[in-house]
């Protein structure tokens, strides 16, 4: 079963209630990009008080664009999301985030970006609940999927079959073929539902890309 997951990349709190509101009907779960300017060259909402604000039967997954997201865990933990993404890229304590989620129920995923190998992530991938493959450079809706990931994806799923992976970036009908052929299970996607049309449309496309 392929989880296709809804981006929320915005500027406004707004700008999130449009979106929410959007795509509620369709899906169980939506995933915030979280952007600080310093990790990424694009900053979004703050986001604590804006997912503390919203009536959603939504779950909400927290992607953590951030420089030392130790600094940021505890305070998104107080808050209703109950899965978050950090980047090993962008700390050097994924072990103070990790644990720190593992005294709640919620869940914690760790990311690497396109041209970060696997074994900069090999102590954690045990301890996390799954692994978040960037497929384009993060902080952007819209960027390039990096091919070569899939390799990588491929690789990682031969040597850890049981380790969820979801992947993040460029999401397509056809890239979602390829992916999730190559072992994810859990899809991000922005642009592609957001400019299309018809959101529920767009949804069931990616959930059986075979079909197309
Ligand atoms: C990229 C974000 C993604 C983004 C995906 O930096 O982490 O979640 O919203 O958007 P698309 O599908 O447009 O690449
Ligand atoms: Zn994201």
């Amino acid at each position: 079963m392929i989880e296709i997951i809804p981006s929320i990349l915005v500027k406004t709190g707004e700008e999130l209630l449009e979106k929410i509101t959007a795509i509620e009907p369709y899906v169980e779960r939506t995933h915030l990009d979280i952007a600080d300017g310093i990790f990424v060259p694009n900053m979004t909402i703050l986001g604590f008080e804006e997912v503390e604000s919203l009536d959603t039967n939504l779950k909400i997954g927290v992607h953590l664009m951030v420089s030392k997201p130790e600094n940021h865990i505890v305070r998104w933990l107080e808050t209703p999301a109950d899965k978050f993404i950090f980047h090993i890229e962008a700390t050097s304590k994924a072990q103070e985030v990790i644990d720190a989620v593992k005294e709640t129920e919620k869940s914690v995923g760790i990311a690497v970006n396109p041209q970060t190998p696997i074994a900069k992530i090999e102590a954690f991938i045990d301890q996390v609940d799954f692994v978040h493959f960037m497929t384009v450079e993060p902080g952007f809706y819209g960027g390039e999927f990096v091919e070569s990931v899939v390799e990588k994806i491929k690789d990682f799923h031969f040597y850890y079959p049981d380790k969820p992976i979801e992947v993040d970036g460029g999401i397509t009908p056809e890239t979602a073929l390829k992916l999730t052929e190559a072992g994810a299970t859990m899809l991000v996607a922005g642009s592609y539902i957001w400019d299309s049309k018809d959101r529920e449309k767009a949804i069931e496309k990616l959930k059986s890309p075979a079909a197309i």
